[in-house]
C-alpha cells in the first residue's frame, strides 16, 4: 500500500494541545478512506525544547526533515523566548532550505460562520505568498549600538528568477480556478525592488492570455478586502505584503483560527510544509480551548497535494459539517473545547 512518511511538529503553547488530537482525526479519516498509509513520526522542536535543551531543533534537524514526504507543523514561540530565535533557526529554516518559495493561503467563507463585512457575497480567493525572498530575506544590519545615532538597515532583494517563478505559479493556479490573478504591489513608493516586480509580473501575464490580470496597490489592496473581497480570486504578492494581507483576510472571514497555509517546494524536491496561519497563542495555552480547525485543514491541503483528494475532500467537508452545526470554539462565537470539536469530527467521518 502506498505509504507517505509525514512528520508532524506540535511546536509550543496551543500546538501541544492541537496536534495529537489532529493526528486522530487524521488516522481516523484514512482508516476510513484507505488506500494508502500515512507514516507518522513526531518531534518536540521549538521554543519550549529550546527552554529545556539550548537549541531549538537540533543541529542535523533540517537534514532528519528532508527524509520526509511532507511535513505538519503548528505553530512556535514562548513569551520567555525571543521571537526571531524561533523565526530564524526553525520557521524560516524550513522554508529556505526546502525551497519552499510559494505561499500558499486560501481565504474563504463558509456557511454557518458569520463574516466581519457588510458585503454578503461569498469569498473564495487565494493569496500566493512570495516566501523566500523580498522584505524577509534578512539582509541588514545594526550600527551604533547604544548611542544616540544608533540605526538599523534592512534591505528588501527581489530578483527576476524568484518573481517569475511565483508569477507562474499564481497563473497556472487560476486556471484550476476562476482564471483571475491580481499583483499587489507598491511601486509607487518602492521604486526599485516593486517596480521589477511589477514588469516582471506583467511580463508573465502575457503567457496566459485566457487569464484575467490587474493589479492594485497594496494599499488599496486592503481597502478592497474589506468593501469588496469577492473581486478577488488569485492574489499575487511578496512576502511582506502576503503575511499583513492574509492575517486580515483571516479576519474578515470569521477567525484566524480557520486559516491553513501550505509552504510549497513546486518541485517536490524537497518535503513542503503546511501550517495554520496562527501562532502558539500563549493567552489561551493550558485551557484547552484552541480551535484546531486551521491545523486540520493545513493537514487536508497536504493530502490534497500528495495526491489524495478524496481523502482532502471527506475531510474537508467534514470541517464543513462542523461549522454548520453547534460543536465550535470560542473564536467561532461557541462554547466548544479543542476535544469537542476533533471527537465530533470522527464521529463525522466514522458515518461517512
Ligand atoms: P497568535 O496567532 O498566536 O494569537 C493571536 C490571537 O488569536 C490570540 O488572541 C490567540 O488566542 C488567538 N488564536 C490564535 N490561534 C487560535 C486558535 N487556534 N484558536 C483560538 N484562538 C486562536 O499570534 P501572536 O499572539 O501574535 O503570537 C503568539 C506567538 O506565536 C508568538 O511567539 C509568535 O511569534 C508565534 N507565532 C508563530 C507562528 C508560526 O509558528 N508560524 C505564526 C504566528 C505567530
Ligand atoms: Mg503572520
Amino acid at each position: 500500500m502506498k505509504t507517505y512518511k509525514i512528520v508532524a511538529l506540535p511546536g509550543d503553547g496551543i500546538g501541544k494541545e492541537i496536534m495529537p488530537l489532529s493526528i486522530e482525526v487524521i488516522t481516523t479519516l484514512i482508516e476510513k478512506v484507505g488506500g494508502f498509509q500515512l507514516n507518522i513520526d513526531q518531534y518536540p522542536w521549538g521554543c519550549e525544547h529550546y527552554l529545556e535543551t539550548g537549541e531549538v531543533m537540533p543541529k542535523d534537524g533540517i537534514q532528519i526533515l528532508s527524509q520526509y514526504d511532507a511535513i505538519w507543523f503548528v505553530a512556535a514561540g514562548h513569551p520567555d523566548v525571543d521571537d526571531t530565535l524561533s523565526g530564524w533557526e526553525f520557521i524560516y529554516q524550513m522554508r529556505k532550505q526546502f525551497k519552499e518559495y510559494v505561499c500558499l493561503r486560501p481565504i474563504r467563507t463558509y456557511d454557518g460562520i458569520e463574516t466581519m463585512i457588510t458585503n454578503k457575497s461569498p469569498i473564495d480567493l487565494v493569496i500566493i505568498r512570495e516566501n523566500s525572498e523580498g522584505e524577509y530575506v534578512g539582509a541588514g544590519g545594526f550600527a551604533h549600538t547604544g548611542f544616540s545615532n544608533e540605526l538599523a538597515v534592512q534591505t528588501t532583494v527581489m530578483t527576476r528568477e524568484g518573481i517569475e517563478r511565483i508569477a507562474r505559479y499564481a497563473f497556472e493556479l487560476a486556471r484550476t480556478r476562476r482564471n483571475h490573478v491580481t499583483s499587489v504591489t507598491k511601486s509607487n513608493a518602492l521604486q526599485y525592488t516593486q517596480v521589477l516586480w511589477d514588469k516582471v509580473v506583467a511580463e508573465v501575464a502575457q503567457d496566459y492570455p485566457d487569464v484575467q490580470f490587474d493589479w492594485l496597490y497594496a494599499d488599496a489592496a486592503t481597502m478592497r478586502f474589506v468593501q469588496n473581497p469577492a473581486f478577488f480570486d488569485v492574489i499575487v504578492t511578496t512576502n511582506l505584503f502576503g503575511d499583513l494581507l492574509s492575517d486580515l483576510g483571516g479576519a474578515i472571514v470569521g477567525s484566524i483560527g480557520l486559516m491553513a497555509s501550505g509552504n510549497i517546494n513546486p518541485e517536490n524536491d524537497y518535503p513542503s510544509m503546511y501550517e495554520p496561519v496562527h501562532g502558539s497563542a500563549p493567552d489561551i495555552v493550558g485551557k484547552g480551548i484552541a480551535n484546531p480547525l486551521a491545523t486540520i485543514l493545513a493537514g487536508a491541503m497536504m493530502l490534497e497535494n500528495l495526491g489524495e483528494t478524496t481523502a482532502a475532500d471527506i475531510l474537508t467537508s467534514a470541517v464543513n459539517e462542523i461549522l454548520h452545526g453547534d460543536t465550535k470554539t470560542g473564536d467561532l462565537g461557541g462554547d466548544a473545547n479543542t476535544q469537542d470539536v476533533t471527537s465530533a469530527l470522527i464521529e463525522i467521518l466514522k458515518l461517512q
